[in-house]
């Protein structure tokens, strides 16, 4: 990575702004998916360990500019004492006198995190003036917001462009994902396998286009393969089917053909008479009748995609390859986590629904690498700079 990291500068003594994705889903108070978190305990433990004043911020939710309750990063609070102690505090507010006041009595090795920033519509407005005052609390900034490094927000980036922070560096967090992801997008481990779902071609050009150029092989699944199929000829029935880019499918094979790579379209699907998880359902094979829709990828492209994927040397997956929110309509998207926990290869999952897929069936230490981005991983991967690290300082 060319950007300096916490390793580059003397923390020791030093306030140490650290802008975290704690933006984590809470159910009833419990946080049910501690991947940001624990994602960002390395920064968070050589930082004390060096004996630096470590002030903590973060976003959770979009709570509109205005305290709420529910948007409180109290629960995140409550799990970091768990790991720190005594010597971890939460302020009230975010640059009000709570905030000011623990900050001032904060000791060497102490870590403080601060209300939700949200709370203030001046974060995502990137307001100068909210810039500056956060920056009270800064000697040296940190980010290690993997998660929100695609937004240009005034603890994401502004406070660094306007000047108030001279000293900005990444944490383990955000160098760990670029190096993971970045080095299998510049330098892959060949055969190079992505594999895409999701429901719209509209949300994914950007990423095909790009991972086009640098893959082996592209497979494509969920319901965006709908939009691929009718520009191949066949009949869709009533699958999700964006009418407006099929002629862009067409020439997104076309690319790839043009490329000499190889672009997989499910061969079989399991299509169902309504989108119901207990809808009749049977598989075909080809076209898919009227009055019937694909929810799902069917037993011989699982066979096939799998087979792709036992045999990269490096994959990333980024997507769902049906609707597995519905139990009859999961075996697809399923039986790819699998095949990513069972390959040998470098293995590397987008965050969002293929991340909860991979957790929820229990293969998260079987694959190389679960990122704690969503919106900011697809930027990543369709090779869009990311405010909040390109404003860091260079090596
Ligand atoms: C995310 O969950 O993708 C990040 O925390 C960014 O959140 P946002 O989409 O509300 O900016």
């Amino acid at each position: 990575m060319n950007k300096k990291t916490i390793r580059d500068v003397d923390v020791n003594g030093k306030k140490c702004l650290v802008r975290v994705d704690f933006n984590v889903p809470i159910s009833g108070g419990i946080i049910t998916d501690l991947n940001r978190i624990t994602g960002a305990l390395p920064t968070i433990n050589y930082l004390k360990e060096h004996g630096a004043k470590v002030i903590l911020c973060s976003h959770l939710g979009r709570p509109k500019g205005k305290f709420n309750y529910d948007y409180s990063l109290k629960p995140v609070a409550d799990e970091l004492t768990k790991y720190y102690g005594s010597s971890f505090k939460f302020a009230s507010d975010v640059i009000g006198e709570d905030a000011i006041a623990k900050v001032a009595a904060l000791k060497d090795g102490e870590i403080l995190l601060l209300e939700n920033l949200r709370f203030h519509g001046e974060e995502e407005k990137n307001d100068k003036d909210f810039c500056k005052a956060l920056s009270v609390f800064c000697d040296i900034y940190v980010n290690d917001a993997f998660g929100t490094a695609h937004r240009a927000h005034a603890s994401t980036a502004g406070i660094v462009q306007y000047g108030f922070a001279p000293i900005a560096v990444a944490g383990f967090l955000i160098e760990k994902e670029l190096e993971i992801i970045g080095g299998a997008l510049e330098n892959p481990t060949r055969p190079f396998v992505a594999i895409l779902g999701g429901a719209k071609v509209s949300d994914k050009i950007g990423i095909i286009n790009n991972l086009l150029d640098k893959v082996d092989t592209l497979v494509i699944g969920g319901a965006m393969a709908y939009t691929f199929n009718a520009a191949k000829g066949l009949k869709v029935g009533s699958s999700l089917c964006e009418k407006d880019k099929i002629a862009l499918a067409g020439e997104l094979m076309e690319k790839a053909t043009k490329l000499g790579k190889a672009l997989l379209l499910p061969v079989d699907n399991v299509i169902a008479d309504a989108f119901a998880n207990d809808a009749n359902r049977k598989i075909v094979e080809g076209d898919i009748p009227d009055g019937w829709q694909g929810l799902d990828i069917g037993p011989k492209t699982i066979a096939q995609f799998s087979d792709v994927v036992l045999n990269a040397k490096t994959v990333i997956w980024n997507g769902p390859m049906g609707v597995f929110e519905m139990p009859n309509f999961a075996t697809g998207t399923e039986a790819i986590a699998k095949a990513l926990s069972q390959a040998k290869g470098n293995t590397i999952v987008g965050g969002g629904d293929s991340a909860s897929a991979i957790k929820n069936l229990g293969y998260a230490d079987k694959v190389t690498h679960i990122s704690t981005g969503g919106g900011a991983a697809l930027e990543f991967l369709e090779g869009l700079p990311l405010p909040g690290i390109v404003c860091l300082n260079d090596k």
